[in-house]
């Protein structure tokens, strides 16, 4: 019963310790306003920010947000472009703010991937925040749900290439130990922007038990308002982690 979260004595709810985001829509938010597409990433960076605000505000441990999945690759040749360039920018512009605010900058996802010079901002903004102390913020950049199964079996296989790993040691402690977000609280809630209702290899293993909200909002409009009815849908929420209502209703009381 690992994964269930410490109740609020005030409200005798839960407060979600780490959010998870799919930021979609940027395309047809721009599209709408007759704008190129990549007039929506750049106002996604606004939501970016306000996101980041509440996320602080409310004392959310793990803000987790996809930016890029592994897929996105497919996209024409001059959206990717820019988002790697928006990437570089954004990275240049915000770090210093993020640090002052004592927010600890992760970047998960493939990395080997990005030019030299997207690589070095990276590394030298986790550097930066890596003893912060406040929000933990990680962007999921060329990140894909089934490239982090894969990535964490590899790390198995080369130990027990080894010898220091027998099949036996495999627990589902352990294979979560090798994934990304590992060292974090779970994900308690899932937030997808712009109206889709799937996953689109986001975080697999990690979302088993978390809450799932879905909003028409497309990502460049998602601001405070957004947010909180998010969280408050996950308030309104009853989860159960395979237990019965009425077993989680009297845990419920206890822990008040
Ligand atoms: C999400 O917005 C941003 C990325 C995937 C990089 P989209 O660009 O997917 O926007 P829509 O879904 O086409 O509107
Ligand atoms: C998911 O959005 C990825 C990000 C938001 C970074 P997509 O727009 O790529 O998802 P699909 O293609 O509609 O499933
Ligand atoms: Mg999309």
């Amino acid at each position: 019963m690992s994964q269930i979260p410490a109740v609020d004595a005030a409200s005798g709810k839960a407060s979600p310790r780490h959010i998870a985001i799919i930021m979609d829509g940027n395309g047809r938010w721009a599209e709408s306003r007759g704008k190129a597409r990549i007039m929506g990433h750049k106002q996604g960076v606004e939501a970016v920010r306000e996101t980041v605000r509440c996320a602080t505000r409310l004392g959310v441990e793990a803000l987790t947000l996809f930016a890029f999945s592994s897929e996105n690759w497919r996209r024409p040749e001059e959206e990717v472009n820019f988002l790697m360039e928006l990437f570089l920018l954004v990275l240049g512009r915000e770090v210093k703010k993020l640090h002052k605010n004592n927010i600890k900058l992760r970047v998960i996802g493939d990395c080997s991937a990005f030019s030299a010079r997207l690589k070095k901002k990276i590394d030298e903004a986790q550097a930066l925040t890596a003893d912060n102390t406040g929000l933990v913020l990680n962007v999921a950049a060329n990140y894909g749900g089934r490239w982090d199964i894969v990535q964490a079996t590899r790390q198995l296989v080369e130990q027990a290439v080894q010898g220091e790993l027998q099949s036996s040691d495999i627990t589902e402690d352990f294979f979560a130990k090798q994934l990304c977000l590992a060292e974090l609280p779970a994900v308690d809630l899932m937030i997808r922007t712009g109206g889709d209702h799937r996953i689109s290899n986001f975080l697999l293993w990690q979302l088993a038990y978390a809450e799932l909200y879905f909003t028409d909002t497309l990502w460049p409009d998602f601001g405070e308002q957004a947010f909180s009815e998010a969280v408050a849908a996950f308030l309104s929420r009853e989860r159960r982690f395979g237990c019965t209502g009425a077993q989680v209703r009297a845990w419920m009381n206890e822990s008040k």
